[in-house]
């Protein structure tokens, strides 16, 4: 039921379409394993407009779209584009909409992305807007949820670390809020989750703030640890104030279930040491490789016939 459509918060989805795409990254896995690349959006083209940095999200998506057939035009650094000599946002969503067919647009304000899809011809898909949303990471957040553990509903899921900042943390809580699903939040007390994301919740009665990891760990299921979101802060003196405040350390791990899971949306700094990386739990770079599948079935959803 996506076909045509804008993605810019995680609401532009409903439970049902998550479940589609859920299926449809399932084939496309299949496809990918076996295939490498399919036909499926041959002569469809996307234009990636990435205004900050970025390694997974960008290179999932192109490498999604190549995957299902289609090309990729790309303006990755906008201090080599119009943007430098002043071309406003609207402008250059309305020429990248005349260039392709669906564009992917990354930017540090807040609000820039539903901004652009209001200019463009062409569908728009958020890739993440300031500490705002990142849709398309939260829905392969579930998708990983699920593969790893069989299901979403019944589980714990403890979130560390930016609350406050994190795009990813934002769109997965208003997510879960249709699932079966307990959300313990540990953070720093200026990152806390903020007043705004809670009121998109309609029942906040499963979510509970805790002072210490410590307290939760052995009942989690999924931990969901975020990085500290440098950028978003105006006061330099406060990032510093919470540098290093929390860090996922082998013992720790030793505490958590041996069923359970620990993702991250990446980059790490150093909230994961790479110790844990030979953890059975970890699981962020798998959550990573499903970043193609999941991409490339929310693109044909999309796109295709
Ligand atoms: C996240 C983002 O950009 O919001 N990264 C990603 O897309 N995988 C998280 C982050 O930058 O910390």
């Amino acid at each position: 039921m996506i076909r045509n459509k804008s993605i810019i918060s995680i609401d532009d989805l409903s439970k049902s379409d998550i479940f589609e795409v859920f299926n449809v990254a399932d084939d496309m896995l299949g496809k990918i394993e076996k295939e490498g690349s399919t036909g499926l959006l041959n002569s469809k083209i996307m234009a990636t407009l990435f205004y900050e940095p970025s390694t997974r999200t960008r290179l999932s998506f192109e490498s999604a779209m190549h995957r299902l057939g289609g090309s990729v035009i790309s303006v990755s650094d906008v201090k080599t584009s119009s943007v430098a000599k002043g071309e406003t946002l609207a402008d250059t969503i309305r020429m990248a909409s005349s260039y392709s067919d669906i564009i992917v647009i990354r930017h540090p304000l807040e609000g820039a992305a539903r901004l652009a899809s209001r200019f463009a011809s062409k569908p728009v898909i958020n890739a993440g807007d300031g500490s705002g949303q990142h849709p398309t990471q939260t829905v392969l957040d579930l998708y990983t949820i699920r593969k790893e553990l069989g299901k979403i509903d019944g589980n714990t899921i403890t979130m560390v670390g930016d609350l406050r900042y994190g795009r990813t943390i934002h769109s997965l809580i208003m997510a879960l809020s249709s699932f079966d699903v307990k959300i313990n939040l540990v953070s720093p007390p200026i990152l806390r989750l903020p007043e705004y994301v809670y009121s998109m919740v309609p029942d906040r009665s499963n979510i509970r703030e805790v002072d210490s990891l410590s307290d939760v760990i052995g009942d989690t299921d999924v931990l969901y640890v975020t990085r500290i979101q440098k950028e978003r802060f105006s006061d330099q003196n406060e990032y510093q104030s919470v540098i290093g405040s929390y860090s996922i350390t082998s013992e720790m791990v030793a505490a958590m279930k041996e069923k359970s899971i620990i993702m991250h949306p990446l980059p790490r700094i150093d909230e994961i040491s790479p110790e844990i990386d030979r953890k059975p739990q970890a699981r962020y770079f798998k959550q990573a490789y499903y970043g193609v599948p999941v991409r490339m079935a929310l693109i044909y959803m999309i796109l295709g016939d």
